[in-house]
């Protein structure tokens, strides 16, 4: 008796991880969102207040102008992603795309969305594109994708692309979550504000405190660079 009850917490708790592995089930064709609470029928939904259906119109669910971004920056890529401040319809959705602009030899750096899985179309260019799993296999992915290829990135999941063409190279990525968050690596660990102790990061890390320093400096001022411009993702 013991023994079935424990299979069936064990199968409950499963059961409910599974279930909010991604962005729940919005109950409702759509909930476009709002920032005016006034506005009658608004509903609290996931975060934000949703419109009233009826009236909602084909632009709610409409972004005009995903354009080609400037890539003079150290990486040589931008990616820009669109939020529900974008295309309000996505709002409860479980679902946005981002365009991603390489320049020749540009690199996404090695960054992981906590909160949503990617699926990645080369539209132009040829992409080194890898991610590497969790502890302890911490096995390495990659392929080289051109025109046309397709590549998944699990949710959570260190990854990068790296334009290994002569020319610019360009990629549209769908995401399993209306806000999937982004978290650089690099930027995480060194240029965390207030900053990671160096203790923790020299043994972390094994390496010398002017190696981390060095770091240190070029991911503190770089993203005290990018809170600038808020727009780029
Ligand atoms: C791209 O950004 C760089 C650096 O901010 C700037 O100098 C350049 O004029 C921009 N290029 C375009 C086409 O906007
Ligand atoms: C809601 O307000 C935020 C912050 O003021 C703004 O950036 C965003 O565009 C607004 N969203 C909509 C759907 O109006």
């Amino acid at each position: 008796m013991k023994a079935v009850y424990l299979f069936l917490v064990t199968f409950l708790a499963l059961a409910s991880s599974c279930a909010f592995a991604s962005d729940p089930s919005p109950l409702q064709d759509f909930c476009v969102a709002i920032n005016d609470t006034k506005t009658t029928g608004a509903v609290f939904v996931n975060g934000n207040f949703c419109k009233d259906p009826k009236l909602a119109s084909a632009n709610d669910f409409f972004f005009h102008g995903l354009k080609e971004a400037n890539t003079s920056n150290r990486f040589g890529s931008t990616a820009t992603l669109l939020t529900v401040n974008d295309i309000p319809g996505i709002n409860t959705l479980g679902t946005t795309i981002a365009r991603i602009d390489y320049a020749p030899r540009g690199l996404n750096p090695l960054h992981f969305h906590p909160r949503g899985s990617e699926i990645l179309l080369v539209v132009e260019g040829t992409l080194f594109a890898g991610f590497v799993t969790s502890n302890p296999e911490n096995r390495l992915f990659t392929k080289i994708l051109n025109k046309g290829d397709v590549f998944v990135f699990p949710v959570g999941l260190i990854h990068f692309q790296l334009n290994v063409g002569k020319n610019k190279a360009v990629a549209v990525s769908g995401f399993s979550s209306q806000n999937p968050g982004r978290t650089d690596v690099a930027n995480a660990v060194f240029g965390s504000n207030p900053s990671i102790s160096q203790e923790v990061l020299t043994k972390g890390f094994q390496v010398d405190r002017n190696i981390i320093e060095y770091l240190q400096k070029q991911f503190q001022m770089y993203n005290s660079m990018i809170e600038m411009k808020h727009d780029s993702y």
